[in-house]
């Protein structure tokens, strides 16, 4: 275990396990509806979720990654960046987002939106962590793999600063790191 980590919150069993269960739920909605997403990977945060579960849908898909970053607003509306754009057209298409953890709600809300105003015919969102006591915008994701608690988290894609995002397991980081 890294030495910058309090505690493991979920090891690398724990969220391979929850990925498998994810993708069987997801491949079952998606070959009732009949459609070929495409799912959109939130960079960088997402890369490792995203690798867990689409190589286990067996249903036709596209995927493609975009970058944005958020601005918290002075109030409740956080201002959204596309800093990389996706490279298929979204238009008239299924897309599933995919994200690290949804915590204010505000990204995800605000990338749905755009995904709704260029002719996305349904956006869903899939999301490995949910940190719900940090809500501040009314944002549904339909498939969560793990709820957290209010604790700044990092590994599996999550970073401070950019750093254990490779670490294989999600752990809760040393308060003297980020203090
Ligand atoms: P929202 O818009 O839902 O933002 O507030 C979600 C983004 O915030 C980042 N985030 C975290 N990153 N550990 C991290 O490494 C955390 O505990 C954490 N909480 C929020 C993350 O980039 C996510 O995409
Ligand atoms: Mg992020």
């Amino acid at each position: 275990m890294s030495q910058d980590i309090e505690t493991v919150l979920l090891t690398e069993e724990q969220i391979e396990k929850r990925c498998v269960e994810l993708a069987k739920q997801i491949e079952d909605d998606y070959n009732k509806e009949g459609e070929v997403p495409i799912v959109v990977g939130l960079l960088r945060g997402s890369v490792p979720f995203m690798a867990e579960l689409i190589k286990r849908f067996t249903f036709p898909c596209e995927i493609d990654f975009m970058s944005v970053s958020s601005y918290d607003g002075t109030e409740s509306i956080g201002d959204v960046k596309i800093d990389k754009d996706m490279d298929l057209s979204s238009k008239e298409r299924a897309i599933l987002l995919v994200e690290d953890i949804v915590d204010t709600g505000r990204t995800l809300s605000e990338v749905k939106k755009m995904f709704i105003n260029k002719g996305a015919t349904n956006v869903k969102i899939v999301a490995l962590l949910d940190k719900p006591s940090r809500r501040v915008v009314d944002i549904h994701a339909d498939y969560i793999g793990f709820e957290v608690p209010n604790e700044f988290v990092v590994g599996y894609g999550l970073d401070y600063n950019q750093k254990y995002r490779n670490l294989p397991y999600i752990g809760i980081l040393k308060r003297e790191i980020y203090e």
